[in-house]
């Protein structure tokens, strides 16, 4: 029967055999430390709010007030009436925090990276990817129908095989996960940026997960490295450490303009409504100037790690407040996230496609704003779910 329900329902009951099929918990509070689901109260330990600013007082008010004088939207793309005065503050803030000469905003990270990338190359242009980068990066190289390779995960000669090999192509685009968000491990940057120097290729890397987090002051992987240029393409999200919403791209005037231009997913929708901007402003002021919430994150990550590693769980080369614990089968993920829930920690499986076959795993990420007892209550959890023989 033509049904497109039925065939909808096949396909749903298809990943429900496999264990694949996604069902979503309800947050009914804050997206603080703890949370409130299905009416208990459990520590969230699975939010890219590393620093706890989406909750920060200062953040709120500068929404707040910036809500009551310029209104809920922007209402028109950039390109037409909706470019504030709040966008180019933003824009020249990311710049300045950066350090790079220009900036531009999106309205999600997702639409960044899409409409970065399939701006700059096209049909004769090579790019080669990580083989872990997110699937906005994916999605933004098979928008650009540029030629697309991947290396396997931080394996540079893989990389300059493929450079080697792939010759000929007009614009060559190496693009990496600064922290691989799902395996919270670091890109060995300034390696990549002698490979792409020798091989003239260009350079992007995704700092999502490493914006306010990462580098003596929180500007991201470059700090980190203590790497001042080579990398051609920074990219970012507001809505992780920053506890906003929007993406952005930072580096030369030349690039920005171009994509200002070029990338649909900035031209053809609204731009970010004024207030979110506001509160992004007050995020990177307060990443700037409070190094204590940093402290803090670094602080409670160590504790839990060490824990960790003594309960000899596998945390696949983790550096950073992103925390894979590796169960492998999708059922023993499943269950043992609904245990650790059980007992009060809300840290869901994360299963293909979104990470490899056989690399389930349940996806821990710290919180500046985690206290002792909370860390305290989650190690208690995973040494039970370890005593239980779970995982
Ligand atoms: C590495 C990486 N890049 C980009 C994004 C997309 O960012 P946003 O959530 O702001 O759309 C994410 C979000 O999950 C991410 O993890």
């Amino acid at each position: 029967m033509f049904d497109l329900n039925v065939l909808l329902q096949q396909e749903m009951d298809g990943l429900k055999k496999l264990g694949l099929f996604r069902e979503m918990k309800r947050v009914d509070s804050a997206q603080g430390p703890v949370v409130k689901i299905d009416g208990r109260e459990v520590i969230l330990l699975s939010s890219n709010n590393y620093l706890g600013l989406a909750t920060h007082p200062d953040v709120i008010k500068a929404q707040i007030d910036t809500l009551k004088e310029f209104g809920a939207g922007s209402c028109a793309s950039r390109l037409i009436s909706g470019n504030m005065n709040l966008h180019e503050e933003l824009e020249k803030k990311i710049a300045d925090f950066k350090h790079t000469e220009s900036a531009i905003v999106f309205p999600t990270g997702y639409m960044a990276n899409a409409g970065t990338i399939s701006s700059l190359v096209g049909k004769e242009d090579l790019v080669i990817c990580d083989k872990l980068n997110h699937a906005s990066i994916i999605d933004g190289v098979r928008l650009s129908r540029a030629r697309f390779r991947t290396y396997p995960h931080k394996n540079l000669k893989k990389l300059e095989d493929i450079l080697k090999k792939e010759a000929g192509y007009k614009k060559k685009l190496i693009i990496t996960d600064g922290i691989f968000s799902m395996d919270g491990d670091i890109a060995p940057i300034p390696d990549l940026i002698k490979i792409s120097k020798r091989f003239n290729a260009f350079l992007m890397v995704d700092d999502a997960h490493a914006t306010g987090v990462l580098g003596q002051t929180g500007r991201g992987t470059c700090e980190h490295f203590n790497i001042k240029e080579g990398v051609d393409i920074q990219m970012g999200t507001l809505s992780k450490a920053l506890g906003c919403l929007g993406g952005f791209v930072a580096g030369s005037s030349p690039l920005i303009d171009y994509i200002r231009n070029k990338a649909r997913s900035f031209i053809y929708t609204t731009g970010l409504p004024p207030a979110i901007a506001a509160g992004c402003i007050k995020a990177i002021e307060i990443i700037e100037e409070d190094s204590d919430l940093r402290k803090r994150l670094w602080r409670n990550v160590e504790r839990f790690k060490a824990v960790l590693k003594d309960l000899d769980f596998d945390t696949m080369g983790s550096e950073t407040q992103i925390i894979p614990v590796l169960t492998g089968d999708i059922s023993r993920t499943m269950r043992s996230a609904e245990r650790l829930f059980e007992m009060g920690v809300f840290a869901p499986g994360v299963r293909p496609p979104t990470v490899p076959k056989n690399k389930s795993r349940i996806r821990a990420s710290i919180m500046a704003t985690h206290t002792d007892e909370h860390i305290d209550r989650v190690i208690e959890a995973f040494k039970k779910l370890r005593n239980g023989t779970m995982i």
